[in-house]
């Protein structure tokens, strides 16, 4: 090990090489306080060669590397194991933002770009970076798009795999592909892009990326409405994509028992809408035409579902202020989630037809066999991904709870979601926290070819093992 300090203070300052158990703290627990693991280092390289360096000495040394960004994730995947043999490549100090190329309209940011600073640049110069999350104030690009993040804009602008159009990546090996084109076709063989994107940091690091950027839209609307069960928020959606289709860029669901958390951690966050209903739906639409045209468009399909029964109260924000109030109340859900302690996530896409069934089959389910445990479901409605999220009863330990009945909950969970054909993971990824579960929801013949890829990019498994497959 002393060897590879030393030939690692050849390619970074001693200052970002940290050892210290004090340095390395804030680099072992992620933002759920899940996951805690030891670190034998944690690097800043500052740019690619930089990282491409360190690679090539873990390769030699075989010291397996954790590469993190924000570490907001949710998953464990930026956490070392406990062995304190693992290094953590920390890519904050990679943060420049390369070019801003207008005709083509692109962003070309490196890794450690903050998600806000993107958006910030780009609305700077006239246009909108579309990925938008909760974490988007100390989430990187790189952990986006190892990731695939996807947020509040996806049903409108995809996940960051849609937004990506090149990459830079540090192989294995401590070699550099560069990949950074901002093209919008290009047939040449294998897409070595689309194998980065969302792999985890295990089979290559992401060092930058050339990211599409949209017009700004002119006009927004954002309202908050009120249904009274499932299927009506379901025929609500339905409603606005067939007026409003493009036009819609947000679908929120949030249930009375989330907003009732969130009034309890947070009571300025309390819903405006009367009575807190079974179901608040967040909505907005964007145009590039004028305010009042889809000020309009809003009225009228509002107008309609209220004629249907679809929906029983709604609230359109007057100014931009209110509509971020609004924004602001989604999305304290996760911290209030974070303030009420230890709870058991499920990231779960479901097909919009079997979501009705989905959630009233489970709920029943989870009832009978877990007496007294709190759902706290919401959600990008929009894109079929539910967020169904179980607390323990209240008076109960939640530690102790998690620990009894983790695994039993999340089989009733993932049991359902195979019987709807949905995915066990929408948007968090797979990390540590479902490496046991990605076996038997992928099926024996894509896990083996995830093994295949796995082997073949990284043989002496050395880039975050451990981490989605193992091998
Ligand atoms: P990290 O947590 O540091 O890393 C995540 C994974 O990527 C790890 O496996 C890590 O090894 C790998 N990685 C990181 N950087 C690189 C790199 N440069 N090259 C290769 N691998 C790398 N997620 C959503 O999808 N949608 C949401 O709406 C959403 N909302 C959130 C709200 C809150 C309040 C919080 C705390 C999290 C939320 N998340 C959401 C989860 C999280 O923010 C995302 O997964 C985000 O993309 C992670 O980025 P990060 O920089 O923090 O990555
Ligand atoms: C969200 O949609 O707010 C995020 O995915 C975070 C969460 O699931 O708590
Ligand atoms: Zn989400």
């Amino acid at each position: 090990m002393q060897n590879f300090i030393n030939q690692l203070s050849q390619v970074l300052e001693k200052k970002y090489i940290l050892t210290q158990d004090e340095d390395k703290a804030p680099y072992l627990t992620d933002w759920r306080k899940r996951f805690t693991g030891k670190a034998f280092a944690v690097l800043l390289p500052s740019t690619s060669n930089e990282v491409a360096a360190i690679v090539k000495l873990c390769a030699q040394y075989q010291i397996a590397l954790v590469p993190q960004g924000g570490h907001t994730g949710f998953c464990g995947g930026a956490t070392p194991d406990n062995s304190g043999k693992q290094v953590i490549l920390n890519l904050k100090r990679m943060n420049q933002i390369r070019e801003i190329d207008i005709a083509n309209q692109t962003i070309t940011l490196e890794a450690g770009c903050i998600l806000q600073s993107a958006q910030e640049k780009a609305a700077e110069n006239g246009y909108l970076f579309p990925l938008s999350l909760g974490a988007e104030g100390s989430c990187m690009i790189g952990g986006n798009l190892a990731t695939n993040a996807g947020g509040t804009n996806v049903l409108r602008y995809g996940n960051t795999r849609d937004l990506c159009l090149g990459l830079e990546v540090v192989t294995a090996k401590g070699e550099i592909w560069n990949g950074i084109k901002g093209l919008r076709k290009d047939n040449t063989g294998y897409d070595l892009r689309d194998l980065f994107i969302g792999s985890e940091g295990t089979l290559g690091i992401i060092t930058a990326a050339v990211m599409k950027l949209y017009p700004l839209p002119v006009s927004q609307w954002t309202t908050l409405v009120a249904c009274e069960n499932i299927a009506s928020t379901i025929a609500l959606l339905t409603l606005f994509q067939k007026r409003a289709n493009s036009l819609l860029t947000g679908f929120e669901m949030m249930t009375r028992e989330s907003l009732n958390l969130n009034e309890k951690h947070f009571p300025q966050m309390a819903n405006p809408l009367q009575g807190n209903p079974p179901y608040t739906v967040l909505i907005e639409l964007s145009d590039h035409e004028s305010e009042e045209h889809v000020r309009q468009l809003l009225e009228t399909i509002l107008e309609d579902a209220f004629e249907k029964s679809i929906i029983s109260d709604a609230v359109i924000a007057s100014n931009l202020t209110q509509a971020n109030s609004f924004w602001h109340m989604r999305e304290h859900i996760t911290l209030a989630q974070a303030e009420e302690g230890a709870n058991l996530k499920h990231d779960i896409t479901i097909p919009l037809s079997s979501l009705d069934s989905f959630i009233r089959e489970t709920d029943e389910l989870m009832r009978e066999k877990f007496p007294g445990v709190r759902i706290i479901n919401f959600g990008h409605l929009g894109d079929g991904n539910l967020h169904y999220n179980i607390a323990p009863p209240l008076g109960t330990d939640p530690k102790t709870f998690n620990e009894t009945n983790e695994k039993l909950i999340h089989e009733l969970v993932y049991g359902q979601v195979e019987r709807c054909k949905g995915s066990i993971s929408a948007e968090h990824g797979v990390g540590q926290l479902k490496l046991d579960d990605l076996r038997g929801h992928k099926g024996e013949v894509a896990h083996d070819l995830m093994k295949m890829l796995k082997t073949a990019l990284d043989p002496q498994n050395i880039l975050n093992p451990h981490k989605v497959v193992s091998i």
